[in-house]
Order: structure tokens, then C-alpha cells, then sequence
């Protein structure tokens, strides 16, 4: 990856609340991505705060993947991508150089569309990441295996075939072992991209019911094409459009505000159905 370093904006301001708040976990300043020579979105600024979930809404190729993707340097194993603007995790420049990036992907787990459990057992999905990560003690593998498990409510379900391979698992359940897997590392934020749509609408309800349990616990960035959804889960909301040729928001803020006042007409019309 290239960094253009040279052309980062100033943050512009931005509805929805002030960006240089302690509050804020995760924030992007005037974020823009380019793939070769064409941008997926440009000048985006937006935080979330401590413990709350941002929902990420708009069609389909407006960048909300490729912005999830900046936010845990997942970009950096693409080649000819290019980042300008900042992100800051805890007040801190994500790429500024020696910032810890393997640190920083246990800090910021993701959970993709595809449920993508490793082709291992059970219990290798946990530990595997866990051992990477320097974790060697058998208890405290034990330990936090049983309670991410139980935390997604799967340790009932699996605990007696610890061994077998994740693959025999229902979408349902793979996609609740990959956010146990994520929460094994004790991560402070989660970015989750249309965690659901891949899924039963009963394994959905399911894993959307766990997401409203993290709350609080953990700051979520959730990207979503179900805006009852968005509306349910959301504190707060960021709408992306197609716009001037690149991705882009068009508005950001509390999730009453994004449906019940908008303050763009794009996005009145967006949430009542009527476009995209
Ligand atoms: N790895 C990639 N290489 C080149 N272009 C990409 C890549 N990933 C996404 N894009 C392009 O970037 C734009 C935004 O895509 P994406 O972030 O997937 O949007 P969304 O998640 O909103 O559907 C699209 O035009 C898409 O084709
Ligand atoms: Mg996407």
C-alpha cells in the first residue's frame, strides 16, 4: 500500500457531534481511499463513541466495505490502495509509524458477510488467534474459550465437540464461533460487515440479538443493508452515497435523527424506501 501523506485534508466539520471528543474511540478524519486510480470514498469524518454502535447504511458499491477495511488497516494487504486523512483509535494515529498493527487488529476485530471460521476444529478457531497473539497458559486458554463461547451463546451447542471441525457448524453458528473468536481477544472495538445478511432469518435474529448484547461492553461499527435493523441497533447512523464519482456521507447522526428527521432529502428519501 501507498500512503499519500502529502495531500491529508483538515477534518471539515461534520453533524452528528464533535469529532475531537475524548468519547470517541475510533475516529476517521477526512478519510479517503483510492484504488488505483479510482476513489472509493473520499473526506470521510466520523466517530463513534465508547460503547455505542454506528451503523453504516447506503447502496451497495459507496465504499462502507473499503471504509470497515481502513479502520483496522485491513487495506494495508491490498496492493495499489491508497489512504489519505487519518484514522485514530484512542487519540492515536493508526499509521503513524511504529504504531503496532498486529496490536491493532486484536484492539479492532472484524467480522466479515461470509461466515470465514479456519478450516481447523472447534477449539483451534479460538486458540490459534489466541496463541498468536502470545496467549501459552492452558487455563487462561480454557478460560477464555468457555466464555467467549458462552458469550455467544454457542458453548451449550458445542462444548461436548470441542474437536470436530468448525466447517460441520451451521452459518448460524460459524458466524457466532467468528465473533466468539473476535471477542476471545478482548478486543475494544468490533467492525462487523452486514454481519447478517448471509444468514436464516432465524440465525439472524440470533446474531443480531448478540450485537444489541455487546453494547455498552464494546464500540461497534456495523455496516448494514437492513435498515430495521440499522434503526433497532443503531445509536447513532452514517448514510454513504454514490456522489461527485466516489463514495461519500451525506449524513451522520443520532439514529432518531437519520429516521425520523433527516436532514438531507437524499436520505428522507433513502430511509422511506423510496431510493437505493
Ligand atoms: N479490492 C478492491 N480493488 C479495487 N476496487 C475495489 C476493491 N474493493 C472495492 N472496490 C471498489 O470500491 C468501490 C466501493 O466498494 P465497497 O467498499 O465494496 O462498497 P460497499 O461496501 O458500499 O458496497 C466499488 O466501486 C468497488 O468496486
Ligand atoms: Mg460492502
Amino acid at each position: 500500500m501507498t500512503r499519500n501523506l502529502d495531500a491529508r485534508p483538515q477534518a471539515p466539520p461534520q453533524s452528528g457531534g464533535d469529532p475531537t471528543s475524548d468519547d470517541l474511540v475510533l475516529q476517521a478524519l477526512g478519510l479517503g481511499l483510492r484504488y488505483g486510480s479510482r476513489d472509493a470514498f473520499r473526506g470521510i469524518t466520523l466517530g463513534v463513541r465508547r460503547g455505542r454502535v454506528l451503523a453504516l447504511v447506503g447502496p451497495s458499491g459507496c465504499g462502507k466495505t473499503s471504509f470497515l477495511s481502513c479502520l483496522n488497516r485491513m487495506t494495508d494487504l491490498l496492493p495499489r490502495c491508497a489512504i489519505e486523512g487519518q484514522v485514530r483509535l484512542n487519540g492515536q494515529d493508526i499509521h503513524a509509524e511504529g504504531f503496532d498493527v498486529v496490536g491493532l487488529r486484536r484492539r479492532v476485530g472484524m467480522i466479515f458477510q461470509r461466515p470465514n471460521p479456519f478450516p481447523m476444529s472447534i477449539r483451534r478457531n479460538l486458540e490459534f488467534p489466541l496463541r498468536e497473539h502470545g496467549v501459552r497458559d492452558k487455563d487462561t486458554l480454557e478460560g477464555t474459550l468457555e466464555a467467549a463461547l458462552s458469550d455467544v451463546g454457542l458453548w451449550g451447542e458445542v462444548k461436548d465437540r470441542l474437536e470436530t471441525s468448525a466447517l460441520a457448524l451451521s452459518g448460524g453458528q460459524q458466524q457466532r464461533l467468528c465473533l466468539a473468536r473476535a471477542l476471545a481477544l478482548k478486543p475494544s472495538v468490533l467492525l462487523m460487515d452486514e454481519p447478517c445478511s448471509a444468514l436464516d432469518p432465524l440465525s439472524s435474529g440470533v446474531v443480531e440479538d448478540l450485537i444489541d448484547g455487546l453494547r455498552e461492553r464494546y464500540t461497534v461499527v456495523v455496516v448494514t443493508h437492513n435498515l430495521a435493523q440499522a434503526r433497532r441497533l443503531a445509536d447513532e447512523v452514517a448514510v454513504f452515497w454514490f456522489q461527485e464519482g466516489c463514495g461519500r456521507v451525506i449524513e451522520h447522526g443520532p439514529v432518531d435523527q437519520i429516521f425520523g428527521a433527516p436532514r438531507s432529502e437524499v436520505t428522507a428519501a433513502y430511509v422511506n424506501g423510496m431510493r437505493g
